[in-house]
């Protein structure tokens, strides 16, 4: 789906560190957390995803009954974006209802990483708490094509 069509926006581009852009990408992660598919973990989880000319991608968890199938909301946004020819991230966003900031799990740091580089992620709690911190910070010393 292109820009317009369900969890997808097209905006300006967006200021560089936080800025405007963080509060208009949480509110699009918050919505696609509506939308999670979680009924065994009941842990709801939603993600947006940015692309430096301010295209938004969406993504939420996806969980089925074998539980190891189930899809994080960070990939499906990522696999989402890539499925649709988009490059050149900046920034994610992961909303989930926690008493700490939703980090993004190990598998999805790395697919995060390998798709995206180094970019900023936004953890937010829903009680209205934001913590940024770029992904190099998450995944520190990272597995990619360079190590191959
Ligand atoms: N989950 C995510 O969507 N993203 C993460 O980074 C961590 C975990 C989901 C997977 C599962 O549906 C639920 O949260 C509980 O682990």
């Amino acid at each position: 789906m292109r820009a317009g069509g369900r969890g997808r926006a097209a905006r300006e581009a967006p200021d560089a560190e936080s800025g405007p852009g963080q509060a208009e990408l949480v509110r699009l992660a918050r919505r696609a957390r509506t939308r999670a598919h979680a009924p065994f973990s009941r842990f709801k989880v939603g993600a947006a995803l940015r692309t430096r000319t301010g295209e938004i991608v969406t993504g939420c968890n996806i969980e089925n009954a074998t539980y190891g199938l189930t899809l994080c909301a960070e990939r499906v946004a990522v696999f989402k974006a890539v499925s649709e020819g988009l490059k050149g991230f900046d920034a994610v966003a992961v909303v989930a209802r926690s008493k700490r900031p939703p980090a993004p799990c190990g598998p999805c740091r790395q697919i995060l990483w390998e798709f995206c580089g180094d970019i900023l992620v936004h953890m937010h709690d829903l009680r209205g708490h934001t913590e940024t911190r770029r992904l190099s910070e998450l995944l520190p010393l990272p597995f990619d094509r360079r190590n191959l």
